[in-house]
């Protein structure tokens, strides 16, 4: 290679995208930080290295980074505690979200919050778009999507990327719990009069990788297409994993929780179509490849 060539490829080669994760020990920042695409640096910080409920610490942590876009992960996720541990719940969920958000603003970073399907009240019996009316009706659903409004009030080149009923192999959700009760044997009940879209934290994890690297900036609903029960749901990993359990319908009324689920949470993805983003696959694909991917021994 001439001096001149080399300084051609030199001045070609794109620096990768500097991106801070919060929440990077939960289940979907541990997937983001396992990525291994050269077109991003991803500097994770878990609870203990970063509280989100500290300005100074948020404000720290980026001038450390120096990001060009902030995935905001982290969030106070128990939804039946948090009816009772309101105050702690809006800590996290609002004010932290208000930090990282002014801190995010101050270094000229995009910022990606990831929010919930808890947001619509779940009365609904067609999917969601970005632009319907919320009304949460839980202290973590409100506690949210007062996080959303203060990311739009305090940043002007935000993503709110709304997801749900999400899972991966890092962290307590619904399909290794599925899995482990599904290997003891016997009968699993259900709840089957509650719908929405199971979402694999890998595909949520690169789409919100896509999405920072744009400047489509706006509301986003995020989960993998095509819905289901949670006992369709279930039905399908013991298929999958080839289980010997049985999965029987049961309804919400059986099991009552403190917190009420939406009845009805499938997010349509108007967004993304409209941006020209690629499709999230189906959600049965996607447990597929989860499924095979446990399966498959590493290294
Ligand atoms: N899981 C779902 O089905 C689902 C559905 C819709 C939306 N979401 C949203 O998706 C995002 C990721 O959820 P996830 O499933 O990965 O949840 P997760 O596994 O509970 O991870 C959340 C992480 O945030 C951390 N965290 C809590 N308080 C914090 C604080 N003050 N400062 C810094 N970190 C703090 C938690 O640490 P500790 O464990 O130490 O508390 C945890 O590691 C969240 O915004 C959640 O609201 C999740």
């Amino acid at each position: 290679m001439t001096a001149e060539q080399s300084t051609v490829a030199s001045m070609d080669k794109i620096a990768p995208i500097r991106v801070l994760v919060t929440g990077a020990n939960g289940q979907l920042g541990r997937e983001l930080m396992l990525r291994s695409d050269p077109a991003y640096e991803l500097f994770g910080f878990g609870r203990d290295e970063l509280d989100i409920a500290d300005l100074a610490q948020c404000r720290a942590a980026v001038e450390q980074v120096r990001p060009h876009a902030v995935i905001h992960c982290a969030a106070y996720t128990a939804v039946d505690r948090a009816e009772a541990d309101a105050d702690n719940a809006y800590q996290v969920n609002a004010a932290g979200s208000r930090n990282i958000a002014i801190a995010a603003r101050e270094a000229g970073a995009k910022l990606a919050y990831v929010s919930t399907d808890y947001v619509f009240d779940g009365r609904s019996t067609t999917p969601y778009n970005e632009y319907d009316e919320t009304n949460p009706l839980t202290v973590y659903g409100k506690s949210k999507l007062a996080g959303e409004q203060l990311v739009q009030s305090l940043h002007d080149r935000y993503f709110i990327v709304r997801t749900a009923w999400v899972y991966g192999a890092h962290g307590a959700n619904f399909v290794r719990t599925m899995l482990r009760l599904g290997e003891a044997g016997g009968t699993v009940k259900v709840v089957s009069d509650q719908f929405g879209s199971p979402t694999y934290t890998a595909d949520l994890a690169q789409m919100l990788l896509s999405l920072i690297a744009t400047e489509a900036y706006g509301i986003y609903h995020a989960t993998n297409s095509g819905s289901c029960s949670w006992y369709e749901f279930a039905a399908a990993i013991f298929e999958e994993g080839g289980l010997p359990a049985k999965v029987e319908p049961c309804t919400t009324a059986e099991f009552p929780r403190p917190a009420p689920r939406p009845a009805y949470s499938v997010l349509d993805h108007s967004a993304i179509r409209a941006n020209g983003l690629p499709p999230m696959r189906h959600w049965r694909e996607a447990l597929r490849d989860f499924m095979h991917q446990l399966r498959t021994p590493k290294g």
